[in-house]
């Protein structure tokens, strides 16, 4: 694919706004149905995350069949382990993004599972940052695109602990430029990693394809420090996001020109904490373009 064809490709993609996150069977958590009755013109999306052995919840389907838009973000794949997309596993979580009604399909590019898809081996590992992790990965949501007929976006983990010496930047960019895909950047795990890395929260972003960033996550953070001094960013999705992923969205919203999406993952809050946020992302990231 030429570089002209993925940003049409990429252009074609619908403008969906601010969206909610939501998970299968995670409770308590924000009905979306009853917020956006509650709270109109605040979500625009729901972003379901789930995986083949769960499949979609009542409460996701309740939403796509009243009208509301959805993504699709699964948690059960290994990219940096070509076996782990079987045919079957791609069918069915195709099928999954064709019942929502999907754009695209998404989910944190790390280790998902340790040994075997099953109950009980599920984790998130992040990617081991060298050329070789990114160039498999790029392989892995080539075929998943090729497979699928999908726009795959590969988002940056959670972790404060990385193996290999890129910045995590650089090899989503080079997963990017090999694979062809889009990009879901998460600006709280892009703060969580600059203050593990000792940085500013917008190092790397100058070299950073942000021309292919088609969603972006949000989520709340707030700085702990364990027992022996050591001072992080906790990826606990409380309501109020950390100053620093603020500072990165600020920076990225007048640059990623094919922007599609911003996701506020936030479902395990009380309604009206995430209201002043949403309001904020809604004037920051309007529906229309405009
Ligand atoms: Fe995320």
């Amino acid at each position: 694919m030429t570089v002209r064809e993925l940003e049409a490709r990429l252009d074609a993609l619908p403008r969906l706004g601010v969206g909610i996150s939501a998970e299968y069977g995670v409770r308590p958590s924000i009905d979306p149905t009853a917020f956006a009755a509650d709270h109109p013109g605040l979500i625009h999306f729901v972003e379901y995350g789930t995986d083949t052995d769960r499949g979609l919840d009542p409460t996701v389907l309740a939403w796509v069949d009243a009208g509301g838009a959805a993504t699709y973000h699964f948690l059960d794949v290994n990219f940096e382990e070509p076996d782990d997309l079987d045919a079957a596993w791609m069918e069915e979580t195709s099928g999954f993004v064709a019942r929502l009604g999907a754009p695209w399909l998404c989910g944190d590019s790390g280790l998902w599972h340790f040994g075997p898809r099953d109950r009980g081996h599920g984790l998130l590992l992040p990617p081991i940052l060298t050329v070789e992790s990114a160039a498999t990965t790029a392989a892995s949501v080539g075929r998943l695109q090729d497979a699928t007929g999908l726009c795959v976006l590969p988002e940056n983990p959670p972790a404060l602990y990385f193996l290999g010496d890129l910045h995590i930047l650089d090899y989503f960019a080079r997963v990017s430029e090999a694979a062809d895909c889009g990009l879901l950047l998460d600006t709280a795990h892009l703060a969580i990693f600059q203050k593990a890395r000792g940085g500013d929260p917008l190092d790397g972003l100058d070299g950073f394809p942000v021309d292919r960033i088609v969603e972006i996550h949000v989520a709340g953070g707030g700085e702990a420090e364990t027992a022996d001094g050591y001072r992080y960013i906790d990826d606990d999705h409380r309501a109020d996001l950390h100053p620093d992923t603020w500072t990165i969205l600020e920076w990225l919203l007048p640059r990623a020109s094919r922007l599609k999406a911003v996701c506020y993952e936030c479902e395990h809050n009380d309604v009206s904490d995430t209201i002043p946020i949403f309001r904020r992302l809604n004037d920051l990231f309007p529906t229309a373009t405009p």
